[in-house]
């Protein structure tokens, strides 16, 4: 092997040792986030004891399979957003409609960069997603027969769920004050109307009020909490209980059923890790990490977020490609930005197939078959790192609700997120690392991963259809 690639593919590589080690440190902060939270404190403030945020999801009821009716959902989670009425059949059926609508495209008038910009006012952004809802209300009578004979006929004032996929100080159900963006979105922050520190529920209502919309915010959830949620709705009865929620897309994150949740002063039962801001000095951070850190929009913030999801792992490669030194791929990417997309295709490119993916397709093109290998390479060594570190992460979770719940001897998890579904050897990957560090722990239980597409909108919708009947 060529000793530069070598020398970086060694850089990525996580040795079994180490990921013991990381998935024993994520579970130490895990531990500490809980017994901080207990004495009133706020875990995540001191990142050198919990670097975990560990937010309240204020949900105490996981959704049976059997609830039917009718109720809507808003969710945003980053340059996309959408509004999704979702019918519940009974028998862990959900239909869904729903309108999506990028914030780039919509704003294009208004500002370059669209509604993420720090320069839009917040409340512009809310404003935005209450037209998409209106929208899909006004159109609402499309409910299909099957399973409008079981829904609820159309209330005035219609229940709603919103998903807001950004750490949140939830006080209750439906009041979340935004801590912080993350994700590289930054709206409001020049302008007076900021978003941060603000209760986006209350946002999102008086937006409704501006419009005249007839819904009401029941519910915020973060969208591993709806993941999860609807990942318990729609399972099969065979499958093992839904305890853990995780999104891999643009941005990563895992929520769990915590079985001791009241004890550690929690009102809910299932607690957002927010392990985006995961930091511990054993985590493998090199040159690159630091220098995309840099350039990033909150340098220091969102560590394990950086290494790990669809929002930087493009970008990583990209970085890691030039730090070769080659002319030809200098020459390359310096005119075009690699994305997440474009790395996967990367990754697990064939020489003889063409890919989906236009830069790859040149870089095969144009530049001599050993280099392409070598730019393969070091794209699957990132996706490759990316996929251990969430081993570790979600083994550290499974690890900490066996420890305290020994009765539990499979537990299934939500899975959501691009990066995660779109690739199956990532998939594969996790699935492998997850039961290898349970067994290296000398513990047994048995993990499924299960798809839940849309899982975030539907989830929801289902938390506010079961808060507006409680
Ligand atoms: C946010 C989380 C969210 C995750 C996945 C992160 O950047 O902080 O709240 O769950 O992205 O969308």
């Amino acid at each position: 092997m060529d000793p530069r690639l070598t020398k970086l593919v060694e850089s990525l590589e996580l040795s079994k040792v180490l990921m013991i080690k990381i998935c024993q440190a994520f579970q130490r902060h895990l531990s500490q986030g809980l017994l901080i939270h207990k004495n009133g404190g706020i875990p995540g403030e001191d990142v050198s004891i919990c670097s975990l945020k560990m937010l309240d999801s204020c949900i105490t009821n996981i959704p049976s399979g059997k609830e039917t009716g009718v109720c809507y959902g808003l969710d945003f989670g980053g340059s996309n957003f959408r509004a999704v009425k979702a019918v519940l059949c009974g028998k862990g059926r959900i239909e869904i409609f729903q309108n999506s609508a990028s914030l780039k495209e919509s704003f294009q008038g208004h500002c370059p960069e669209g509604l993420v910009h720090a320069e839009v006012p917040g409340t512009h952004l809310f404003d935005r997603f209450s037209l998409q809802l209106k929208d899909l209300i006004d159109h609402r009578e499309d409910t299909p027969m099957e399973c409008s004979m079981n829904a609820e006929n159309n209330p005035a004032v219609v229940p709603l769920g919103f998903t807001f996929s950004f750490p949140c100080l939830q006080e209750s159900l439906n009041a979340a004050r935004l801590i912080t963006w993350t994700k590289e979105i930054e709206t409001g922050r020049a302008t007076e109307c900021k978003v941060e520190g603000k209760d986006v529920a209350k946002m999102l209502q008086e937006a409704f009020l501006r419009h005249s919309i007839p819904a009401r915010v029941f519910a915020v959830i973060n969208d591993t909490v709806g993941t999860l949620i609807s990942c318990a709705y729609q399972k099969s009865e065979d499958d093992p209980d839904c305890l853990i929620g995780l999104i891999l897309g643009t941005g990563s994150n895992v929520c769990y059923y915590e079985p001791m949740a009241q004890e550690f002063n929690y009102k809910g039962n299932v607690i957002n890790l927010e392990y985006g801001s995961f930091f511990d000095p054993i985590l493998p951070r090199n040159e690159v990490d630091i220098e995309l850190d840099r350039s990033s929009s909150n340098p220091g913030g969102q560590s394990f977020e950086k290494l790990v999801s669809g929002r930087y792992i493009g970008e990583l490669v990209q970085k890691y490609c030039m730090k070769l030194d080659d002319p030809a791929v200098l020459d390359l990417l310096e005119t075009y930005i690699l994305d997440t997309k474009d790395a996967a295709a990367l990754a697990t490119l064939e020489t003889s197939n063409p890919t989906s993916s236009n830069i790859v397709n040149t870089m095969k093109r144009i530049l001599p078959s050993s280099t392409v290998n070598i730019l393969k390479a070091l794209s699957l060594a990132i996706f490759n790192r990316s996929a251990d570190l969430i081993s570790c992460s979600l083994a550290a979770t499974v690890l900490r609700i066996i420890t305290y719940s020994p009765e539990i001897s499979r537990l299934s998890i939500g899975v959501d997120g691009s990066l995660i579904l779109k690739n199956e050897f990532y998939f594969e990957r996790v699935t492998c690392g997850i039961s290898s560090l349970i067994e290296s722990a000398g513990k047994k239980c048995d993990v499924k991963l299960i798809p839940t597409d849309d899982g975030s909108g539907k989830g929801a919708a289902l938390v506010a259809f079961v808060a507006s009947r409680s």
